[in-house]
C-alpha cells in the first residue's frame, strides 16, 4: 500500500530559530556567490545561524564537508551537490543521523536516493527545460542552421547532464542545426576559454555556441575575440544563467540569449525548513521559474544581474 509521506524520514522539531548548514560546491563562480549571499541573507534576516563549506570544486571534500555537519549536529543541510552520484553517501549518511537534507539547486541520480524518502526535497531549476529553451532561441536566430561547439558543465552534474538532454532533444527536430564539437568546461571561465580555442580551432566552420553557463560563455568570448571573431556576428550564442557579465554581453550584442538559472534560494530553502518543522508536507521536487533574456528584455534585467 501507499507509505505515509516522510514515514522514513528525519523529523524536524519546530524552533523559532534553526542552525542551518549549507554545504556549497564551489565559490569561483559569480552564480555561486550569489546563491552563498542569498542564504547568508536570509539567516541574518530571520536570526537563524548557518553552517557554511565551500568544497573548492571536490565532491569528496563536499562530503567531508557535509559529515562534520552531521558531527555538529546542525538541525538541518542544505547541500549543493557538486556531482549526481559522488555526493548519494552524504545524503544517506544525513539521513541515517536523523538529519533533514534538503538538496539546492543540483541533484543525484534519483535511481540512488529520492525526495520524500531519502532526503526532504528537491529545490531548483528544470535544467532539461532550460536547455531546450536556449535551444528554441538558438534556432529562431539562426533560421534553423548552425554548426554548434557546446561548452558542457560539470561532467557528472545534473545540470550537465539535463541541459545536454534538453537541447539534444530540441534540436533533433531540426536537422539544420548539428552539434559539430562538445566538451566539459567545468562551468568554469578560464577552462571555458581554453576549451574552445581548441575546439574552435579545430572546428573553423563552426557557427553558433551552446554554453551551458555564463561563465564558460564569457571565457570563450575572450577566446574568440583573441582569434579576431566577433561574437554575435562570427559566432551566434546561446548561454544559461544570468550574470552581470553575460547580461552585459546580451546588451552589446555578443550573445542572442540568455537563459535564467536563478540563484537566490535563500527564501524558498528557509520556507521549506519552516515548514517541515511544522510537520506540513512538503513537495518532494520545488522548480523555480525561470525567464529567458534576450535583446527585448535585457535592459530591465541588468539592474539586478549579479
Ligand atoms: O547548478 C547550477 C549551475 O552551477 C549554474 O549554471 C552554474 O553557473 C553553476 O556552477
Amino acid at each position: 500500500g501507499l507509505r505515509p509521506a516522510y514515514a522514513n524520514m528525519p523529523k524536524l522539531k519546530e524552533k523559532d530559530t534553526y542552525k542551518i548548514g549549507f554545504a556549497q560546491t564551489e565559490s569561483n563562480n559569480p552564480w555561486r556567490l550569489q546563491q552563498t549571499k542569498s542564504m547568508q541573507d536570509e539567516a541574518k534576516k530571520r536570526g537563524w545561524q548557518l553552517v557554511y563549506t565551500d568544497a573548492a570544486g571536490s565532491a569528496a571534500k563536499q562530503v567531508a564537508d557535509v559529515r562534520s555537519m552531521i558531527a555538529q549536529k546542525v538541525d538541518v543541510i542544505l547541500l549543493a551537490p557538486r556531482e549526481e552520484r559522488p555526493l548519494i553517501p552524504a545524503v544517506m549518511e544525513a539521513k541515517k543521523a536523523g538529519i533533514p537534507l534538503f538538496l539546492i539547486d543540483r541533484g543525484v541520480d534519483p535511481s540512488l536516493a529520492k525526495g520524500g524518502e531519502d532526503y526532504v526535497a528537491f529545490i531548483g531549476s528544470d535544467f532539461v527545460e532550460e536547455g531546450r529553451l536556449a535551444a528554441e532561441a538558438l534556432v529562431k536566430a539562426v533560421d534553423g542552421k548552425a554548426k554548434i561547439i557546446e561548452l558542457v558543465g560539470t561532467v557528472g552534474s545534473s545540470p550537465a547532464n539535463d541541459r545536454a538532454k534538453g537541447f539534444a532533444d530540441y534540436i533533433k527536430d531540426h536537422p539544420g542545426m548539428q552539434v559539430i564539437a562538445s566538451q566539459s568546461g567545468d562551468f568554469a571561465r578560464d577552462k571555458g576559454r581554453q576549451v574552445f580555442e581548441t575546439l574552435y580551432q579545430a572546428h573553423p566552420e563552426a557557427t553558433a555556441l551552446y554554453s551551458h553557463n555564463d561563465e564558460m560563455t564569457m571565457g570563450a568570448i575572450a577566446a574568440m575575440e583573441a582569434a579576431g571573431k566577433v561574437p554575435g556576428k562570427d559566432l551566434i550564442i546561446a548561454s544559461i544563467d544570468g550574470t552581470k557579465d553575460a547580461a552585459q554581453a546580451l546588451q552589446d550584442g555578443k550573445v542572442v540569449v540568455v537563459v535564467e538559472c536563478n540563484p537566490n534560494f535563500g527564501p524558498a530553502a528557509f520556507d521549506a525548513v519552516v515548514k517541515y518543522g511544522k510537520g506540513e508536507a512538503v513537495a518532494p521536487r520545488l522548480v523555480n521559474k525561470d525567464r529567458v533574456f534576450t535583446k527585448e528584455n535585457i535592459a530591465a534585467y541588468l539592474p539586478e544581474a549579479y
